[in-house]
């Protein structure tokens, strides 16, 4: 028999990777923009009510966000704005109705609730300091799930890519159609990140939800990429012998007016001690990448 699973964002890059992987084993009770028949914004707070009151399960993934970095930094400081309602009160929202319902939150973040100025790997003990406002709407959102009396779960990810495309390209894919129409941006070497595997991102969840687990975790890779390095990697898997241009972040960010961080990689040894099946690495994951 399924559960029932409450999910905001199911739709999008990363939830659907999950709801297509999870359907023999939930049953979607959807919060979802952009259903015609039952739209639920998250930013009102009757909507969540109403959607959480029809529903039996006793857990809610969280992922719907506002995800366009750009946008946000056009938005910052603005606690009107889409940004700040979607992240924060939305969150903010979901953790209402949770403690109402006495329903367990998983709640996804990002990354990007570091300043990107470590050279190592971040790990939970690291203290959040945003430095543009999509990462500092997240991290502000982290803050109400960690004060809140309910019971929860943060994943951070960073960087998500799934094995099949998907309408909004993931960084994978972004780098095999730069490949194939020869159009590919020259890739930063001194910019580094923490590639997370979607489809093993999904069995993350699925873990924490079987094994009822709480608290804090870093769930990407737990490796450390430049950008350059990955897309060589990707470029490989997929026999491309298109020449990939090297590229300078210090140089890139006198053109940008938003700030940008430098290192967003993760340290996963608190998540893999306790999983039980092992993380891809991000070569093997690659080798699961299709580029349709
Ligand atoms: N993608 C990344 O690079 C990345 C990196 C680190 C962390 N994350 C985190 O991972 C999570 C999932 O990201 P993603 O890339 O899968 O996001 P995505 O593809 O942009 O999808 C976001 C989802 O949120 C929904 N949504 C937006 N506003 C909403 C509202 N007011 N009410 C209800 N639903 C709303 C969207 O619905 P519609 O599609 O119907 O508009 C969409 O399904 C997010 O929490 C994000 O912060 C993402």
């Amino acid at each position: 028999m399924r559960n029932s699973l409450l999910a905001t964002g199911i739709n999008g890059l990363v939830g659907s990777k999950f709801k297509n992987d999870f359907s023999d084993s939930y049953q979607f009770d959807s919060l979802d923009i952009s259903d015609p028949q039952n739209r639920v914004d998250i930013t009102d707070i009757n909507q969540v009510m109403a959607a959480f009151e029809a529903s039996k399960a006793r857990y809610v993934l969280h992922l719907a966000a506002y995800t366009d970095v750009t946008g946000a930094w056009n938005q910052r400081g603005d606690k009107n704005g889409l940004a700040y309602k979607v992240n924060v009160t939305g969150t903010q929202n979901i953790v209402s109705a949770c403690r109402e319902h006495n329903v367990h939150l998983i709640h996804i973040s990002t990354a990007y609730v570091f300043d990107g100025t470590k050279e190592t790997l971040y790990t939970e003990n690291d203290t959040v300091h945003p430095i543009e406002w999509y990462g500092e709407t997240k991290a502000l959102a982290e803050e109400v799930v960690t004060n809140s009396a309910i019971d929860w779960t943060i994943l951070r990810i960073d960087q998500p890519f799934r094995s099949d495309s998907f309408p909004r390209q993931d960084i994978a894919h972004r780098i095999i159609s730069g490949l194939e129409t020869a159009t590919l941006y020259p890739q930063f070497t001194n910019h580094f990140f923490g590639p997370t595997f979607i489809d093993d991102f999904a069995k993350v969840i699925d873990w924490v939800i079987r094994t009822k687990t709480t608290g804090l975790f870093n769930a990407s890779s737990g490796e450390k990429w430049s950008d350059f390095a990955f897309a060589q990697a990707v470029a490989k898997q997929i026999g491309s012998t298109t020449s990939i241009k090297p590229g300078n972040l210090d140089e890139y960010l006198k053109t940008l007016d938003r700030p940008y961080q430098k290192n967003t990689a993760m340290d996963t040894s608190k998540l893999q001690s306790k999983l039980d099946f092992s993380l891809r690495d991000i070569a093997s994951a690659l080798s699961e990448v299709t580029s349709n």
